[in-house]
Parts: C-alpha cells; sequence; structure tokens
C-alpha cells in the first residue's frame, strides 16, 4: 500500500488534467440512440469449418458525422463473432492486409503452441496464416486479438478484437438463452479517447505505460452509449473486457441482482448470484440478467480504482461516480418464460496437492528518472525483474501436470493471463475467492497477490514458447511478459 501511495504521489505532478477524463456528470444529457452492433456471427460449422478473417484499415465513425482510421477484422471496425463447435477441425486463414507485422492469438482456445498466435506466429503484410484448429474443450466464451511484438496495444486500440463462442451440444439440456443476437448477446467493452477531429487518439508516453491506454470514453461493441432491445426475459451477456488496461466494475442502474454463469473457460457450478461485478481486461463473464419486469434498465461502470491515483479508497455504492456504459430496453409483449438452472456444471477436478511445483512471478516496474525533470525517460516492465525477451525461455513445465503459482503485483493491480493452460484461483490477496471466481479461468486480476493451480494442457516448444503476462497492453509491450515450454 505505502509502495503505491508513494509511486503515485511522485507522478502527480506530471499528470495532465484530461487524462483519466470525466466519468460522468459532465453536464452532457445521456443519449442512447444508437442501437447495439451485433457483429456478424460466423458459424463455423456452417461454412465447411473454414474460416477466413482479413486485418485490414477501415473506417469507422465512434462519434458520429467524424469517420476516422481503424483497423478491423473482415469488418472497419472489431471482427466478427465465430461459434466453434467442440470435436470440429477448422482451418482458420487470416490475411494481414495492414501495413504492418500482425498476429493472431485466439485466447481462450486451448490449442498447442505453435497456432497459439502468439508473438513468434507473425504475419508479414501481405501474406496470410493458416492454423487449423482442433477444438476441444468445454463451451466457453473466448476472443481473438493480435500479439503482435511490442505493437499490441497500437493494434488493438486501433480496432483489432473480436469474440469466439465455443459451444457443445452435449450442453443443451442446459436451459440457457442462446438465439445469437437475441438473447445472447456479445458485450466488447472498451475506452477510447478521441481527438476533435474523432480519430484515436493513442499517443503512448512513459504515463500511458504505466498506466495504461485508458480512454475518457467507453465503448460497447464499438458504439458510445448504445441501447439494447432485448426480450422481456431471461437474458445472457457475453461480457469481454477488450479495453487496453481498463477495469470495469458492472452494476445495474437500478441495482439488480444478475448471475454470473461462466467465467473465462467455462461454466460456473451454479449460478452466482451479485449486483456488482468486476471485470479486468482479457477476462469474460457470461451473466443472465432478467428483464422480465419489462423496465428499461442502464449498465453502468464504477471509477477504476486500479488508476492508483493518489490511491485514493473509492466506494463503489457512492452515487455519482459511476458512468454509463449502455442502456438496455425490453420488449413490450412478454415471452416465454425461462427458468434459471439451478445447476450448471461440475468442473474437472483440481487438486492442489497434486500440483508438482510451485513458483513465484513478481510484476513490477521500474522507472529512469531524468535528473532534474519530473517526467520520465523510461519504463521497464517485467517478471521477477526480468523483461520479456523472445530469445529467452523462462521457465520449463511437464505436459498434463499442474502447478501453483504466486502472482505478486507491486505498486498496481494486474490482470495475469498465462496462454495455453487454464487455472483455478486457491486464494487471490489472502482470501479464498469469492464464488464467481472459482470457476477455471485464463485471467486473474492480482491487486496484491494470488495462489493459482495452473493446469497444463496444452504443449509448447522452444521455437514457440507460450507466453505468460500482464493484460493490461502496454505493461505486456513494454515487457511484463515470460515464456514457457510445455513438453
Ligand atoms: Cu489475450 Cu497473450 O493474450
Ligand atoms: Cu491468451
Ligand atoms: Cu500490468
Amino acid at each position: 500500500m505505502l509502495n503505491r501511495r508513494r509511486f503515485a504521489l511522485g507522478l502527480a505532478a506530471t499528470v495532465s488534467p484530461g487524462l483519466f477524463g470525466s466519468r460522468s456528470g459532465n453536464g452532457e444529457p445521456v443519449d442512447f440512440s444508437t442501437p447495439l452492433p451485433i457483429p456478424k456471427l460466423i458459424d463455423a460449422a456452417k461454412k465447411g469449418n473454414a474460416v477466413k478473417l482479413r486485418a485490414a484499415p477501415g473506417m469507422h465513425a465512434f462519434i458520429k458525422g467524424k469517420p476516422t482510421s481503424t483497423y478491423g477484422y473482415s469488418a472497419p471496425v472489431l471482427g466478427p463473432v465465430i461459434r466453434l463447435r467442440r470435436g470440429d477441425e477448422v482451418e482458420m486463414t487470416v490475411e494481414n492486409a495492414l501495413d504492418c507485422e500482425t498476429t493472431v492469438h485466439c485466447h481462450g482456445l486451448s490449442v498447442p503452441s505453435h497456432i497459439d498466435g502468439g508473438p513468434h506466429q507473425p504475419i508479414k503484410p501481405g501474406n496470410s496464416w493458416r492454423p487449423v484448429l482442433r477444438i476441444d474443450q468445454p463451451p466457453s466464451t473466448a476472443w481473438f486479438h493480435p500479439h503482435a511484438h511490442h505493437d499490441t496495444g497500437r493494434q488493438v486500440y486501433m480496432g483489432l478484437t473480436g469474440m469466439i463462442i465455443i459451444d457443445d451440444s452435449s450442453y443443451s439440456h442446459l436451459d440457457l438463452p442462446r438465439a445469437y443476437g437475441v438473447d445472447d448477446l456479445p458485450i466488447i467493452l472498451q475506452d477510447r479517447s478521441f481527438e476533435s477531429d474523432g480519430s484515436l487518439d493513442y499517443s503512448p508516453s512513459p504515463l500511458s505505460v504505466i498506466y495504461g491506454s485508458r480512454g475518457d470514453t467507453i465503448v460497447v461493441n464499438g458504439a458510445i452509449r448504445p441501447l439494447a432491445e432485448v426480450p422481456r426475459g431471461l437474458v445472457r451477456l457475453r461480457l469481454l473486457d477488450a479495453a487496453n488496461a481498463r477495469n470495469f466494475y458492472l452494476r445495474f442502474s437500478d441495482r439488480r441482482t444478475f448471475h454470473v454463469i461462466a467465467s473465462d473457460a467455462g461454466f460456473l457450478t451454479a449460478p452466482v448470484a451479485v449486483s456488482l461485478l468486476t471485470i479486468s481486461p482479457g477476462e469474460r463473464f457470461e451473466i443472465l440478467v432478467d428483464f422480465t419486469d419489462g423496465k428499461a434498465v442502464t449498465l453502468e461502470t464504477g471509477p477504476d480504482e486500479q488508476i492508483g491515483l493518489f490511491d485514493v479508497l473509492t466506494d463503489h455504492d457512492a452515487e455519482g461516480e459511476y458512468a454509463p456504459v449502455m442502456r438496455f430496453q425490453p420488449a413490450t409483449r412478454p415471452v416465454v418464460r425461462r427458468t434459471m438452472p439451478a445447476r450448471l456444471v461440475e468442473p474437472a477436478a483440481a487438486d492442489p496437492n497434486a500440483a508438482v511445483a510451485r513458483r513465484r512471478f513478481i510484476l513490477d516496474c521500474r522507472m529512469g528518472m531524468r535528473h532534474g525533470h519530473a517526467g520520465m525517460d523510461e519504463v521497464q516492465m517485467g517478471i521477477n525483474g526480468k523483461s520479456h525477451d523472445m530469445a529467452r525461455i523462462d521457465l520449463d513445465v511437464k505436459l498434463g501436470t499442474t502447478e501453483i503459482w504466486e502472482i505478486v503485483s507491486i505498486r498496481t493491480g494486474h490482470p495475469f493471463h498465462v496462454h495455453g493452460a487454464a487455472f483455478r484461483i486457491l486464494s487471490l490477496n489472502g482470501q479464498a475467492p469469492r464464488a464467481h471466481l472459482l470457476g477455471w479461468k485464463d485471467v486473474a486480476l492480482v491487486e496484491s497477490k494470488a495462489e493459482l493451480l495452473v493446469a497444463f494442457n496444452q504443449p509448447a516448444t522452444r521455437q514457440s514458447p507460450f507466453m505468460f503476462h500482464c493484460h493490461i497492453l502496454e505493461h505486456e509491450d513494454a515487457g511484463m511478459m515470460g515464456q514457457y515450454v510445455c513438453a
């Protein structure tokens, strides 16, 4: 705590007032006139299991009448939602029509390292990449994004993000909403800052490296404060925090309870009732919201305390601190009532006693201060004192085993992510995790420390190791990432 406070105070002099923006109450009336964009669905099975993506520049007007340059996957911004079926073999083709190298990492997809789409599988401009994906994992919500060496933050900020839905018909006995775009909605949460001409402002500075790129405007599926018309019943939202750095503290304006049914890597044992849900970069939660009462309601987010500035302790229930994210308008006609399942699935067992190793990872950053200057020269992010090196293997793990990983965050919270693996959170900040964090995951927001039971189920070679890193993309680009081999 002391560390974080000192760190933040030291920076105060260099913070420009506009950096963190105003979150609410800026005097403008809240207008929810843009319909929630629903990305095109690519149902792989209906396309002969051949999925094509084209990463290309585009134009998109986040602000009405002010179109600006963006990147997208076969779309001006963002990309399609790809539905994959367990048991299928999917031929993916990614064409790089950008003027820079990129990669496509399917975050949450369980595949071997040579087709993971990390920084070791770059696609040169004008080239294509053709991995064959064998889908064998429980139903879940995953996503895809670039993982280009030192350029991930900018490429994601420009718009490269898409969602993946993994389906498995053996779970269809669960009576859950599954009509894409109707009662099963992708909700891709991001934040952006705009210049006065509506263009995206991605200007890296030592400060934006430390705090990550944070925008003053919240964007959902590429739209600012959209409106979703939903059936009058139970609706499933697939929440994805695809922001570069921002955590969302979600609640509904009427403080209604909603149910978390799945986290990153699949269903929870049973729906968990919550009224506030924190989601950090890279994380996914599927929630069920009951709109049977027919009342319109706003989804809001609280102030992001991870900024750590002055170390203010924020009260999430403080009135006026919440900013609108989007609005839901239920239809007037009632629908057939669906009941919330009491049980979902029994997740694969996880026995901490079977772990074959215990390791500790300290996530930290160092700054080089220029003599007699308020700013900073250089920010170095690392894990256990080492910045990411494409040529260095940080550890070897054994395929098919589990290990306990202790993650320690210094100064500020970090959303920690592991490729090619899934984990259970054993403890979080010295406590047992809350019920909705008890399932299989691949990102954990570590505010001080965490113990994770990591299961290694995919092989990784020396030529193409798997990554583990902080999912604040500016931290990752600045080196808060390591590499492991798994055999
Ligand atoms: Cu979302 Cu290294 O990934
Ligand atoms: Cu990943
Ligand atoms: Cu970080």
